[in-house]
């Protein structure tokens, strides 16, 4: 038997109708929205892998500092025997926690969740010829719209990373921690990535780096829906805008008509006017405190057990065990 398997749970063209709802719901709307997740094309993605890479960015720094210090003591919490990552890309990360988990003998089946099929397949063949014995189960899954895992032994650890989280509204937050609580048993757990709130200008730089990556990268959603729906965006006729939104503690990123500009969409047979200064908003970004992430974990079952932070508290892994 292959060690490497690979299920498709979406359907045919499922993504196409999903974008072409998004994108008719979110331009008709006032204000204007669009859904972080139409970021991640090809170069979307390699725009984040820049992104992760920038002095200003330090989310992912921070995180991979917790988890040098602390997979180990992740695999002595849970003893997991099946290691699932909800939106894994190119599973980088993770290599640090299969290799704890491992190391504690555990280990025996790897789940890497993602819509990507070709960073699933890539990293999949990858993790299965260096780490020989492991099984490798890959899904191609909107994990957002409800999972169901494949047969492997317990216990489970789930892993959500790298702040994404934070891309979810609260009632969507609840929803989903929800949904992560009904996949697990009692004892299997959750290790959740959560960026912190901090001072307010350490965030925006965040967001809004002197290069003008995050900018290519927020404008890379029109492409996007350019390229897939026939629209005529032009990503230099918008301004990349971040900002602190103080009350709800959290970063959106907008898209600012620089004219007054019709945007024609012929794959929805729409025609959406923007006003000179009009603003689309294209993310939000929650940033987190303890209290908050504690109170979210138990409001969905997760009795919360471990908080890590990195050494200057940017950034927090908590690990919350199903009751
Ligand atoms: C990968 C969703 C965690 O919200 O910080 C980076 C995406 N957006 N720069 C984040 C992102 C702008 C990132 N997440």
């Amino acid at each position: 038997m292959s060690p490497f398997h690979l299920t498709r749970t979406l359907p045919e063209g499922a993504t196409e109708a999903a974008l072409r709802q998004d994108v008719l719901r979110g331009l008709t709307a006032t204000p204007k929205t669009l859904p972080p997740k139409w970021f991640y094309d090809a170069r979307g993605s390699e725009l984040f892998d820049e992104i992760t890479e920038l002095p200003e960015y330090y989310p992912t720094r921070a995180e991979r500092e917790i988890l040098l210090a602390r997979s180990t003591d992740v695999a002595a919490a849970t003893g997991a025997r099946t290691l699932v990552e909800l939106g894994s890309g190119s599973s980088e990360k993770t290599r640090l926690l299969i290799d704890a988990l491992t190391g504690t003998g555990a280990l025996h089946t790897y789940v890497p969740v993602d819509v990507s099929e070709s960073a699933l397949t890539r990293a999949g063949h990858a993790l299965v010829a260096e780490r020989p014995g492991l099984r490798v189960h890959a899904l191609i899954a909107d994990f957002t719209a409800g999972l169901e895992l494949p047969d492997s032994p317990g216990p489970r650890l789930l892993a959500f990373l790298g702040g994404t989280i934070g891309n979810l509204l609260p009632a969507e937050r609840a929803a989903f921690l929800a949904s992560v609580r009904a996949l697990l048993a009692p004892g299997d757990a959750l290790l959740l990535g959560t960026d912190l709130v901090k001072d307010e200008r350490v965030l925006v730089r965040a967001y809004d780096d002197a290069a003008g990556v995050t900018a290519a990268f927020n404008k890379n959603v029109l492409t996007v829906v350019d390229r897939e729906l026939g629209a005529d965006f032009d990503p230099g006729a918008f301004d990349h805008v971040a900002l602190w939104d103080a009350e709800r503690e959290w970063i959106e990123m907008r898209l600012r008509s620089r004219t007054a500009q019709t945007v024609k969409v012929p794959a929805l047979d729409l025609a959406v006017d923007f006003a000179a200064g009009e603003e689309l908003r294209t993310e939000v970004s929650a940033k987190f405190r303890k209290e908050g992430v504690r109170a979210e974990l138990r409001a969905a079952g997760l009795e919360p057990v471990h908080w890590w932070t990195d050494s200057e508290g940017r950034f927090a892994l908590s690990l919350g065990v199903a009751r």
